[in-house]
């Protein structure tokens, strides 16, 4: 399995650059909202900044294999021009993800608060080439009065992922400086990446991250025995991004979550007979055994 971190400008990587090509992508940039980021600036025109996420998205689209899969985060007020970007770049459609992030609302004047972020699903082509149906098994609601043989599929909500926000409720998790200040204010949770990375690749598959911030998708890639590149332009971000693959820390283990996921058919074979952690492969429900 490989990894690849780039630090530069991904409009200048995916134009310049010859990469394998992805069969998933995480694209999860800055939001233009501006917060605070040391080499980019998050407050610029809006006409220029969507003009660079449809290049964006087009050279990804270039780099796509046939049925593979694009996955873009936003803000929920911008969720139109996410669609046209995927759209102009020659993207289909799928879904729109509401990620309701367990947090509480974000209050605004004159109108609701705010209480989720939409993530947009497209596709290579018309069918995804690979679509994993995952099941989960979330909290009975107090009406019910059976328990589920075998858990549900999992919807276009999903309520279950709590976000990485700066106070006590980001745990563990949240990267941290020091004196107790988050390292990055846009972590991603693991969470999030599994369930992405489940749902759209295959072990051996190519991901790619071209904001890859602090590294989130290529540490779940890794454990799940997909190849990935993730490019990011703060040298002090991709300088960590390796620290955190070489020293999988334990809030970044993924085996926590499997559970979770365990009435899904073939979730073995998702999943992967083998994982990694402590820089050590072991293979899945055997003797744990090094090699
Ligand atoms: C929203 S954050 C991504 C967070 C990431 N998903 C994680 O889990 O940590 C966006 C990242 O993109 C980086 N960035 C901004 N402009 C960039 C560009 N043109 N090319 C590559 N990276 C860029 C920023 O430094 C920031 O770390």
């Amino acid at each position: 399995m490989s990894y690849k971190i780039i630090n530069d400008n991904c409009l200048n990587v995916l134009s310049t650059k010859t990469l394998p090509f992805f069969d998933l992508t995480f694209l999860d940039p800055p939001f233009n909202q501006g917060k605070e980021y040391s080499c980019y600036d998050d407050n610029i025109d809006e006409k220029e900044y969507w003009k660079m996420m449809n290049e964006i998205c087009k050279l990804i689209f270039n780099f796509t294999n046939n049925g593979g899969a694009i996955y873009f985060m936003q803000r929920e007020k911008n969720a139109e021009f996410v669609m046209n970007c995927l759209r102009n770049a020659g993207f289909s459609f799928q879904n729109l993800i509401i990620w309701k992030k367990k947090t509480s609302a974000v209050p605004v004047n004159g109108k609701f608060g705010k209480h989720y972020q939409i993530i947009v699903y497209a596709t290579k082509g018309e069918r995804a080439k690979t679509f994993n149906r995952l099941r989960i098994e979330p909290p009975l609601p107090p009406n019910y009065k059976f328990q589920r043989e075998n858990g549900i599929f999992l919807t276009d909500v999903w309520d279950d992922i709590r976000e990485l926000t700066s106070g006590y409720f980001a745990g563990d998790e949240a990267i941290r400086t020091e004196n107790g200040e988050r390292f990055h204010k846009q972590q991603a949770p693991i969470a999030l990446l599994l369930r992405i990375i489940l749902c759209s690749s295959r072990v051996n598959d190519m991901i790619f991250d071209p904001f890859a911030g602090t590294g989130t998708t290529l540490v779940v890639a890794k454990q799940l025995q997909r190849n990935s590149i993730g490019i990011e332009i703060d040298s002090k971000n991709t300088n960590f991004i390796q620290q955190r693959l070489d020293n999988f820390r334990d809030s970044d283990i993924i085996e926590k979550y499997f559970k979770e996921y365990s009435c899904t058919e073939n979730i073995s074979e998702i999943w992967g007979e083998f994982f990694e952690t402590e820089n050590k492969i072991f293979q899945r429900n055997k003797t744990k055994t090094s090699f």
